[in-house]
């Protein structure tokens, strides 16, 4: 079975070139995945959102699906934060990199934190993010959501994705 993939795989980057693998990976169709089977799929560090913050129309279906998925409830509608932390700062619990906050929003805090996670930014709310893997339908929405509060950042432009590597 295994030997099967592999004389597949072998195949298809024979038709495209060698050392293709991730390239091939990065041809998933977000529609078709659920967010958790995504995160099973991707070693952590890997995830990259597709879309960026300056696709007008992508953001603008990011922000429906902010409230339709009541994200908003506790983080406002902007992201601004409420009850909840702010998505707009500069300040990210665990890590302001796409890969960090698809886990976070899929896996909610007390998962995330068994997977070794642990907070190293300190919002002026603390408490746990609850898991959205079953909620929201497939990766795609939820990147869309991610490019809508990267579009609303507003701290300093240096840790939009995060503490700059130099930094940590
Ligand atoms: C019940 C309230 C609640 C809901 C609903 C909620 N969150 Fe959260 N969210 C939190 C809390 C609390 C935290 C802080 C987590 C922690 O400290 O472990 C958080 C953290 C986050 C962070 C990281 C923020 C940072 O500064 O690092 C992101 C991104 C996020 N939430 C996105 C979302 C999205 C997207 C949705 C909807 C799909 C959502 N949240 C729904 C309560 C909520």
């Amino acid at each position: 079975m295994v030997g099967m993939v592999v004389t597949i795989l072998a195949g298809a980057s024979a038709l495209c070139g060698l050392g293709r693998v991730w390239a091939d990976d990065a041809a998933v169709d977000y529609t078709k995945i659920a967010p958790a089977d995504l995160i099973a799929k991707t070693p952590q560090g890997k995830l990259a959102n597709p879309y960026n913050d300056t696709q007008a129309g992508i953001v603008a279906e990011g922000g429906k699906f902010l409230q339709s998925y009541s994200c908003s409830g506790c983080h406002g509608g902007g992201g601004g934060g409420g009850m909840c932390p702010a998505l707009t700062n500069d300040i990210w619990v665990y890590g302001g990199d796409d890969d960090t906050l698809f886990r976070l929003v899929t896996l909610g805090s007390d998962e995330l934190q068994k997977q070794g996670y642990t907070r190293k930014g300190r919002e002026n709310v603390v408490g746990p993010m609850p898991p959205f893997g079953a909620i929201i339908k497939n990766a795609d929405d939820l990147w869309k959501i991610l490019a809508f509060i990267r579009s609303k950042y507003s701290g300093d432009p240096g840790y939009k994705f995060g503490t700059p590597p130099d930094q940590q």
